[in-house]
Order: structure tokens, then C-alpha cells, then sequence
């Protein structure tokens, strides 16, 4: 099953992709990470991207789709999370081109429903785990102890640089912008599934469970 976590910074998509991961045996494909990783192992690609991505702007869908085509080589037998991609209607008409080639297809997209006032207050209290990157919230999601990741056991808890209250506000425009009118896209082709994402994880998780069947 190849399925899409759509919906706007701060929606739970790098939270549900963690649990999809654990529950279903995917491979999550975070367009992010990848990005994130290419900054930090310094490449010339992670420093053009970097100032893109603190401003909270679009990187170019060259980039992105080229990220993805590399991974989709790999074997996935539970198949795979598309976490933060597409982003943009030519991203959405490449991502389908992709999946033809390799002899699969997509099975759903699901849509994170959340108000933006949530998606404040969730993405200045964000904290992850550098190490095995799970994700933390300094009031909803905090660690058993103290700096100590729950899953790993690793000491190395970060924030990320387009954190912030300013650059949520530029991230937020361009999805609205630019990848909102895929919930319409995907719609009109039947993939389309919403849920609540301001419920509890818990509950979100059981709704997508629901809604992929
Ligand atoms: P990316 O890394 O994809 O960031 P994003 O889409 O802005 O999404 P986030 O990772 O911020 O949020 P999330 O939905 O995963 O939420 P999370 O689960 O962490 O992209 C970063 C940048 O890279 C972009 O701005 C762009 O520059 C570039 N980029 C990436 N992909 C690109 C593409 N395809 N094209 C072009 N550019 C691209 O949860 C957030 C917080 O809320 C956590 O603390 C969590 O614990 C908490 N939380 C989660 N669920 C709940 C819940 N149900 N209740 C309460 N709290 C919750």
C-alpha cells in the first residue's frame, strides 16, 4: 500500500508516518528529512536549500522529485509513507509518473484536517530525538524522562531552525497557496481521505487505520 500524509505544517504527519512505520512495516518518505539530512552532511545541495528552508519557502520540485525517485528504487514490501510530498501540483503529476514506472500505484491520500491556530501552539513546543528522530512536544509529548528519548534511549533532543512563529507563518501561505489544491486533485481521482487531525494521537491513528482499511 503506497499512501500520502497530506495536510499543513505541524498537521501529525511525521507523528502518524512514525506509527504507520512501527504498525505496518512502510517505509516512510520524508522529503524534509532528507532535506534536513543533506544540510547537516553539508552537501551542495544541502546548503543551496538551507536559507529556502529556514524562510519556511518551497524548495524546487527538481530537487524534491529527484529525492523521491532515488528512494523508490529500494524494496518496500508494506510500501511506502510519502510524508511532506507532494507539495505542488507538478510534484503530484511527477509522484504518479514515478509510481507507473516502478509498477505501482497509490492506494490513498490522507488528509490531516487541523485548524491553524492548533499549529502554532504545536510547532514552537516541537522537539525530536536526533538520533532516531522521534517526535516530542514540550507539553503534549514529553519524554518519561527528562532529555532522554523514550524510544532510543539517546540524549540528543533538537529543534529545528524553521521553528518558528515567523517562518510558520511563510510555511503556512505556501501550502495554502501551493499544496492545498491537491486535496481537490486527489479528490477528483477517488484517492482522497479526510480525518481529524486535532483529535488525540491516539485517535488519529485509529482513524487512519479506518480509513485505509
Ligand atoms: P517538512 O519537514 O515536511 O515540514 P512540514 O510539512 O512543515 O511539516 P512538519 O514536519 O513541520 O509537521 P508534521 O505534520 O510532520 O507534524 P509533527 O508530526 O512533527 O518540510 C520542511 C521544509 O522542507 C519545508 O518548509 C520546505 O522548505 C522543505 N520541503 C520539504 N518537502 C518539500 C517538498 N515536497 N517540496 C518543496 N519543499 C519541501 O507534529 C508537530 C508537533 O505536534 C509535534 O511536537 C507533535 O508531538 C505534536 N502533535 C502531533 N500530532 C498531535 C496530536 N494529534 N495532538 C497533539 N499534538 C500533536
Amino acid at each position: 500500500m503506497n499512501i500520502i500524509l497530506l495536510g499543513p505544517p505541524g498537521a501529525g504527519k511525521g507523528t502518524q508516518a512514525m506509527r504507520l512505520v512501527e504498525k505496518r512495516d512502510m517505509i516512510q518518505l520524508s522529503t524534509g528529512d532528507m532535506l534536513r539530512a543533506a544540510r547537516t552532511s553539508g552537501t551542495a545541495m544541502g546548503k543551496m536549500v538551507a536559507d529556502v528552508m529556514d524562510r519556511g519557502d518551497l524548495v524546487t520540485d527538481e530537487i524534491v522529485i529527484g529525492l523521491i525517485e532515488e528512494q523508490l528504487e529500494g524494496d518496500a514490501k508494506g510500501g511506502f509513507i510519502f510524508d511532506g510530498f507532494p507539495r505542488t501540483l507538478a510534484q503530484a503529476d511527477a509522484l504518479g509518473d514515478l509510481l507507473a514506472k516502478h509498477g505501482q500505484a497509490l492506494d490513498a491520500v490522507i488528509e490531516m484536517q487541523v485548524d491553524d491556530d492548533a499549529l502554532v501552539a504545536r510547532i514552537t513546543g516541537r522537539f525530536t530525538c536526533g538520533n532516531c528522530g522521534e517526535v516530542y512536544h514540550d507539553v503534549t509529548k514529553r519524554p518519561k524522562v527528562e532529555d532522554v528519548c523514550d524510544n532510543c534511549g539517546e540524549s540528543q533532543m533538537k529543534r529545528r531552525a524553521d521553528d518558528n512563529e515567523e517562518s510558520l507563518r511563510n510555511r503556512l501561505m505556501e501550502y495554502y497557496k501551493k499544496t492545498s489544491p491537491l486535496i481537490g486533485y486527489y479528490y477528483a481521482k477517488g484517492d482522497l481521505r479526510s480525518v481529524d487531525g486535532l483529535a488525540a494521537m491516539d485517535v488519529v491513528e485509529a482513524s487512519i487505520a479506518g480509513a485505509l482499511g
